[in-house]
């Protein structure tokens, strides 16, 4: 198969699609690989790295798209990329269509295969290629907290590890899936005192016995929370319910019984966040104050760490895009019921309920398509 990586253009995504490994990977299962230039070079890959490992480096964007079977991205396609996209051409990236009506119309009228990421799904229910950047954002938070509780980042002025003589801080984690796992981890690893709270006694009961001693683990419920944030120096907001907005755990209310200077990092931002007064940030200016409270809250944490994401990124899309290249798309979907949940849109057809719920557009259905 012809695979073709562009440049990712949208504002500020500076990770790619594919590594050189990932090139050398595909080309010894026999497919031709072309890189826009400078595709990684935000990512830490230069050209020639690509070419060590057999890539082509094309010009432009619209050589790329000219000659591809199936494209590799990492975020959707915007405005100025939709009309480079040629009938039955796959697409393999992020798409979010439930959050862009013009995309989705704009990949029906094209006759793309849409492939989305974020919807490729385990039979456990997990989402595999959603969960690296979940981790990503976890550990980040951590990073992100210790840094703007720093005096003149804003906050208390408190070491999150503390030294001998002088306690640590307490970091209270509201949620404990993958983001709060990971971000309960690194916290622990620096030597704070780490609550982590979550509805799910299951989880709790799993997290109490692989996390070390400095963390605790509590049942969230509102008396719960609003006794652990009184004390604490940096929250982390890590809560998901599938398909639904995230609860508001903290209310603007409950901000002034937590102590000045105090950080919350609220990953579940993008799902509208369980902090009450967070509203989206960007790298560029990601905190702001309420109540003394320093609120940070990128919608798109990984994008700021682009060599760790794209590594973690790529290591979890890698194996199935060398199925889809081995196979071709339909057989690959037939025979892999993760890919085949991946399946969004395919040749002007809506084959996925919830893009077709959110713009109100028919449903069709997949196996009929994949037959
Ligand atoms: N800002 C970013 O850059 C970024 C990056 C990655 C993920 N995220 C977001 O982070 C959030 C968490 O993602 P995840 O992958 O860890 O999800 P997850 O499903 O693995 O974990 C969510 C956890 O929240 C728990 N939960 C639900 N209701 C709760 C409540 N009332 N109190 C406490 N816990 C509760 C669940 O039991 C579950 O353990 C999501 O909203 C995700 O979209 C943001």
């Amino acid at each position: 198969m012809i695979i073709g990586v562009p440049k990712e253009i949208k504002n500020n995504e500076n990770r790619v699609a594919l590594t050189p490994a990932g090139v050398a990977e595909l080309k010894k299962n026999g497919h031709i690989v072309y890189v826009q230039t400078g595709a990684g070079i935000n990512s830490g890959f230069g050209d020639e790295t690509y070419q060590q490992a057999g890539a082509t480096i094309l010009p432009t964007i619209e050589a790329v798209y000219a000659i591809a079977e199936m494209i590799m991205k990492v975020k959707e396609p915007i405005a100025q990329e939709y009309s480079l996209i040629k009938p039955h051409q796959l697409l393999f990236t992020y798409f979010h269509f439930a959050s862009s009506e013009a995309l989705t119309k704009a990949m029906l009228q094209q006759e793309a295969v849409c492939l989305a990421y974020e919807t490729v799904e385990k039979s456990d229910r997990s989402l595999p290629l959603l969960i690296p950047m979940s981790e990503v954002a976890g550990r980040m938070a951590v990073q992100e907290g210790a840094k703007y509780l720093e005096k003149p980042s804003g906050g208390k002025g408190i070491l999150l590890g503390g030294v001998p003589g002088v306690p640590p801080a307490r970091v209270v984690v509201l949620g404990g899936g993958i983001v709060g796992t990971q971000a309960a981890k690194m916290a622990a690893g620096l030597g704070a005192k780490v609550s982590i709270l979550d509805v799910s006694l299951p989880r709790l009961r799993h997290l109490s016995d692989i996390m070390p001693a400095n963390v605790t683990t509590i049942m969230s419920n509102h008396y719960n929370i609003r006794e652990a944030i009184a004390e604490a120096d940096l929250v982390i907001g890590a809560v998901l319910i599938p398909g639904a907005k995230a609860p508001h755990l903290i209310t603007k209310d409950m901000l002034k019984s937590m102590k000045p200077g105090t950080v919350v990092v609220d990953v579940a931002v993008d799902q509208g966040g369980c902090i009450e007064t967070c509203t989206p940030t960007t790298h560029e200016n990601p905190t702001f104050v309420v109540d003394e409270i320093v609120h940070y809250c990128v919608a798109n944490m990984p994008g700021a760490v682009p060599y760790t994401s794209t590594l973690a990124l790529t290591n979890a899309t890698l194996p199935y895009a060398i199925e889809l290249a081995n196979k071709g798309w339909k057989n690959a979907c037939t025979e892999n019921h993760e890919l085949k949940k991946g399946l969004n849109v395919v040749a002007g057809k809506v084959v996925y309920k919830g893009v077709a719920d959110a713009w109100n557009l028919p449903l069709s259905d997949v196996n009929t398509i994949l037959e």
